[in-house]
Parts: structure tokens; C-alpha cells; sequence
């Protein structure tokens, strides 16, 4: 694909990348992205902090693991294998939040002990365990600690959003890293309480039928408003 029919994609990456620097989620050259194209995929470059990284130094990939371009991500296979297993979602977005980490430290899962737990899917957001970076064992764990869901923290290391578009990934990481904080601090008072199983199944239905935070104009009902004029 030439580089100019991904200009708007790279260009959005560009702004996510920084926009999570500046949510507090990541620093450095610490964290990645990627976004399916039509036959591969645009990953960031290794080792380049987002100040600096402007769209023409996005990495484009095929699934085969060839590039075209500079160095890309070292964790170039966990996007790969993400992207390629998992067709619910476009985009893979990795950071190292400091209480998502915080928590992968001791390779705690995040249990449903608040119902936004269930914005990643399921009634808890797992742990993966440890791998050294940038290795095919990591991109493993990883793979295994999404089953069914859209995000994972990951041992020792950090966390990782899924989303079907570049906004929803980054939506839900600042999620998982908020859920972290705030787990961290009911850990301080005792273990909380989780809600039930049945409970989070409900929730994530709920979620699922108001597409909850998603963007506002997103498909999705509200069982108390409607829009005023509109029918019924
Ligand atoms: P890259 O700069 O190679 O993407 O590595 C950053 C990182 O977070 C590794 O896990």
C-alpha cells in the first residue's frame, strides 16, 4: 500500500500516541500501536519517543512479520498475533500506565469489584504472565490473557487495549488504568467485595445494548430518554 493512502491513518496515530502521553498513561519511548490496513498492518517504530515521531516514520507490516519503513515496535508480534486472531477489532495499543503496571508487578488480575470492570468484556481483566519483551512467549500470554476479551495487563510489564477503532482503544486503556488506580485503593481498606458473577452478566449486556462508551452518537438505546421529536 503506498504511504500516502495511509497519511490520514498514520496521522491519526500520530495524535493518538501523544494524546496518550499526555492522559498520564505512558511516557517515554515505553508503549506501541498498530491498526489493521487492508492486507497488514501500521505499527509504531521502536525506541522513538512520541514528541519526535511524525506519520512518515509509521511502520507499515504484513502478517508475515516484513516491513517496510524504520525498525517497528518491538512487540511488532503481539500486534501481529492480536491482530490476526482476534477479527472483533482493528487497533492494539500497549502502555505501561503506572497502575495497570502497578498491579501486573504482583500479577494481580483486576477482579469485577467495580461493574466498569466489564467495559473490557468479561467479569475480570487478567493478568498475562511474564515474558521477556518483544518474544514470541509474550505475544502468547498475551493472546491467552484476551480470550474473550479487550483488554489484559501484562506481568511485570505493563497493559494492553484492544478497540475496532484508534479512539475506543485509547478509551479503554485510560478505563483500565483508572479501574487500576482505584482497585489499588480499595486494596488499601481490605479485599472489596466482587460483584456476582450473574450481576456482571448483566452489566455487560447493558453495555452492550447502549454501546456504553462508545462515542455518544454510537448505535444504542437508552431504556429511559429518547431523542425529544423523534418517534415513539
Ligand atoms: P518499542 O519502542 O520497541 O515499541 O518498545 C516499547 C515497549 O513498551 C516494549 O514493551
Amino acid at each position: 500500500m503506498a504511504a500516502s493512502d495511509t497519511q490520514a491513518l498514520r496521522r491519526e496515530m500520530v495524535d493518538i500516541c501523544r494524546r496518550m502521553n499526555a492522559s498520564g498513561i505512558n511516557q517515554g519511548t515505553a508503549g506501541n500501536l498498530s491498526v489493521r490496513t487492508g492486507d497488514g498492518f501500521l505499527i509504531t517504530p521502536s525506541s522513538m519517543p512520541y514528541e519526535t515521531m511524525t506519520p512518515e516514520d509509521i511502520v507499515e507490516m504484513d502478517f508475515d512479520g516484513t516491513y517496510v519503513g524504520r525498525r517497528p515496535s518491538s512487540e511488532w508480534r503481539f500486534h501481529r498475533d492480536i491482530l490476526r486472531r482476534r477479527d472483533d477489532i482493528d487497533v492494539v495499543l500497549h502502555c505501561h500506565s503506572v497502575y495497570a503496571t502497578t498491579l501486573a508487578c504482583h500479577h494481580k488480575r483486576i477482579p469485577a469489584f467495580h461493574y466498569m470492570v466489564g467495559v473490557a468484556g468479561g467479569n475480570d481483566i487478567r493478568c498475562a504472565g511474564y515474558a521477556t519483551f518483544g518474544t514470541q512467549a509474550l505475544s502468547d500470554n498475551a493472546l491467552t490473557a484476551l480470550e474473550g476479551r479487550l483488554a489484559c495487563l501484562l506481568g511485570q510489564h505493563g497493559q494492553i487495549a484492544l478497540g475496532k477503532t484508534l479512539e475506543a482503544a485509547l478509551w479503554l486503556a485510560i478505563e483500565v488504568e483508572t479501574l487500576s488506580r482505584l482497585y489499588v485503593q480499595a486494596l488499601t481498606l481490605g479485599d472489596p467485595p466482587v460483584l456476582p458473577d450473574d450481576e456482571m452478566e448483566r452489566v455487560i449486556g447493558q453495555m452492550r445494548r447502549m454501546s456504553y462508551g462508545l462515542a455518544p452518537d454510537a448505535e444504542g438505546v437508552n431504556d429511559i430518554a429518547r431523542p425529544r421529536g423523534g418517534a415513539g
